[in-house]
């Protein structure tokens, strides 16, 4: 697969499988607008998720529970329209794949038949959960796993803290992968867990592990757009480099183009018509 941009094609899941098995790390990022969509996907990022951050990040909540299947699928329907290559993936919110298997079928049927996403993701590996991605992969919909810190979990884990760090809570994030796999995910997300452990999941599966705050020994690399471009300044955990510092930015244009209204300078002739 071609990651240059302008040469490829649409990513797919036997794309992000070969990546694994070439050692060739997969670059995922967050989106939750057109615009935003189109800059990912034009620097030819393979995976995009549209994910329940958009809770946070974009509507001010201080989780990602109040989010609905109605927010998804709008936010992810703007992705869609930005997103050409890469593969797009939305994540189920809180309540919407919990309650039944065929609760969970008829609300990522709805995701994938609304937004036009190639797949959906939710969190969780316990059995009741692998026998819900059981149903969505026999339907035809391709799944990504989500284990350690999961954050529609977070009031059971008593706050966003690290993962499997006793003996264990590795075993058990161990068994939550393999479960999983066998019950057809494609991938799989490992959220703020110990690099030794991610890295042993990562190669005790044959499905890609994408990390976030899990070292650099899985197969590729999710982060938080807002979070990782500097836009969102009040959340700093350890495992976030700052790729850009677009809040600075913003601020200051919003304070210049505040001062220019003022002091009158703008617009000035050259922004006005004759
Ligand atoms: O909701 C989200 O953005 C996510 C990523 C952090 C993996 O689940």
């Amino acid at each position: 697969m071609s990651t240059q941009p302008g040469e490829r094609r649409r990513t797919t899941v036997r794309d992000l499988l070969d990546m694994k098995q070439r050692g060739e790390p997969i670059v995922a990022l967050t989106a939750y607008d057109y615009l935003f969509a189109t800059i990912v996907d034009e620097a030819g990022i393979d995976v995009v998720l549209v994910g329940d951050s958009v809770g946070q990040v974009f509507a001010g909540h201080d989780s990602t529970l109040p989010v609905t299947i109605d927010d998804m699928i709008y936010h992810a329907r703007a992705v869609r329209r930005g997103v050409k290559h890469a593969f797009l993936v939305v994540d189920m919110p809180f309540m919407s794949f919990q309650v039944s298997a065929q609760e969970t079928l008829r609300n990522a049927g709805r995701i994938l038949k609304e937004t036009g996403a190639e797949a959906v993701k939710l969190e969780g590996g316990d059995e009741e959960m692998a026998d819900h991605v059981r149903t969505l992969v026999r339907a035809g919909i391709p799944v990504m796993g989500h284990i350690g810190l999961t954050p529609q979990s977070v009031h059971v884990l008593g706050g966003y803290r690290v993962q499997g760090r006793d003996e264990i809570a590795a075993e058990r994030l161990h068994e939550q992968a393999g479960r999983l796999e066998e019950a057809g995910a494609f991938s799989l997300v490992l959220e703020v867990v110990p690099a030794a452990l991610a890295t042993e999941i990562t190669s005790i599966v044959a499905i890609p592990t994408i990390g976030i705050g899990a070292g650099n020994g899985v197969d590729g690399q999710v982060l938080v757009l807002p979070d990782m471009l500097g836009l969102n300044t009040s959340f700093r955990p350890k495992f976030l480099k700052r790729f850009a510092e677009l809040g600075e930015a913003a601020r200051a244009g919003v304070r210049d183009y505040a001062a220019a209204v003022r002091d009158r300078s703008y617009p000035d002739a050259d922004h006005s018509f004759e």
